[in-house]
């Protein structure tokens, strides 16, 4: 593959890319333009929930393209309505307001917050946010991060983020001030590696926040929309959170995100919050077939039930080889590889056709589509199985 095929050097060279196209996609695979073909656990980072370009996902869209594209942020239109209604029926909150990033509904959240604060709060505009998280690349969302790597960049930062350490209420507690006026965190931290609060932590945090009257903020991007077996994360933890942020999996593929909020946490006045494409029925039209399809109790047992099968799989090889421990849930899951070989493990599962993540230097992470068969799943382990037999001896070797 050359320049002159593909003009690669017209794109901003912002990440590291093998020098590959891809063309096609269906279910769990992707094809190269040379037509070679990939067995994918990536999707797109947890994004494409029902697989590469699912019939119900692709339908929504035709029969909506044909109808109506945009009529503007400032007129109604059905599917974001109908989407809106579908959320907050699912949910324990009551208004949506949808994004086209991730980035930007968390941007919403913590806007949404200062605004509480504001009116109820004399101004109290602090945020308490987890070492190791993750809530976005915006300048607001990267100060909330905990992502070291982030600390040198784009200073100054935005400020009012001060950092607890996740599974450590006691660390929250003595972050809380007359500032604060809300908490917020990844029911999963995924980018950090896939590390769970524990359901415990989840239910404390949910009470210190009740009692100091301070809005909890899930960001539930990676997490949400059936991805660790339930529609939203929370769940699991029977809380009942103030604010929640939705994106991947929530529009299937197309770019789609939402911030959701309780009737009294739903502060935002007119002019405070918008955008030109938010809520566009194009990608509301998307959201509504996956979420009528994630929904079905019988869509989430499966996830629950493939979950649990890969869980195991990667167990058993991880004994074999004599590695670490098995983190997340449902289809978010992580190999803690115990030495710093992910990378080189994702580089010859490329070559050998199957896509994996290496969220850090010893961990692999697997987020395949919810709809993964159990023979996708034998065959990922298969393929990862014999690069580990191969490390393993080039190591006894060396
Ligand atoms: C938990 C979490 N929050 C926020 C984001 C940012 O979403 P986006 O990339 O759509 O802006 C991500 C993306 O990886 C995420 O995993």
């Amino acid at each position: 593959m050359t320049i002159a095929t593909h003009p690669f050097d017209a794109l901003m060279d912002i990440t590291a890319r093998p020098p590959v196209v891809f063309v096609r996609g269906q279910g769990s695979f992707l094809w190269d333009d040379s037509g070679k073909r990939y067995l994918d656990f990536v999707q797109g980072w947890a994004v494409n929930c029902l697989g590469h370009s699912p019939p119900v996902v692709v339908e929504a869209l035709a029969e909506q393209a044909k109808l109506l594209l945009n009529p503007g942020p400032a007129f109604y239109n059905a599917p974001s309505l109908k989407l809106a209604k579908a959320l907050t029926d699912r949910s324990c909150f009551d208004q949506v307001f949808f994004t086209n990033s991730g980035a930007e509904a968390n941007e919403g959240a913590i806007k949404l917050a200062r605004k509480f604060g504001a009116l109820h709060r004399n101004g109290a505009y602090e945020i308490i946010t987890f070492e190791g998280g993750f809530h976005g690349r915006t300048l607001a969302t990267m100060s909330a991060s905990g992502k070291k790597a982030f600390e040198p960049l784009f200073e100054p930062k935005v400020s009012g983020f001060p950092k607890a350490q996740l599974n450590d209420l006691a660390s929250v507690k003595r972050l809380i001030s007359s500032k604060t006026i809300a908490v917020m965190l990844e029911p999963i931290q995924g980018e950090a590696g896939v590390w769970p609060p524990t359901d415990q932590f989840l239910s404390d945090l949910s009470d210190l926040t009740r009692e100091h009257g301070l809005l909890l903020i899930v960001d539930e991007i990676q997490t949400g929309m059936g991805r660790t077996g339930k529609i939203f994360h929370y769940e699991h933890a029977g809380i009942e959170p103030d604010i929640m942020t939705l994106g991947k999996g929530i529009g299937g593929g197309v770019p789609l995100a939402a911030l959701l909020a309780t009737e009294a946490a739903s502060c935002f006045e007119h002019g405070d919050q918008g955008g030109t494409f938010n809520g566009n029925p194009l990608m509301c039209a998307a959201g509504l077939a996956v979420l009528q399809h994630v929904a079905e109790p019988h869509f989430l047992k499966s996830v629950v039930d493939t979950g649990l099968y890969l869980e195991s799989e990667l167990q058993r090889m991880s004994a074999r080889h004599g590695l670490g421990e098995i983190r997340g849930k449902g289809l978010l899951l992580a190999l803690d590889l115990r030495i710093p070989v992910a990378a080189a493990i994702v580089a010859q599962a490329f070559e050998d056709g199957v896509l994996l993540n290496a969220p850090r230097p010893d961990a692999l992470r697997f987020m395949p589509a919810l709809n993964v068969t159990r023979e996708e799943i034998t065959r990922m382990i298969d393929c990862l199985d014999s690069i580990l037999t191969k490390i393993g001896a080039a190591r006894r070797i060396a």
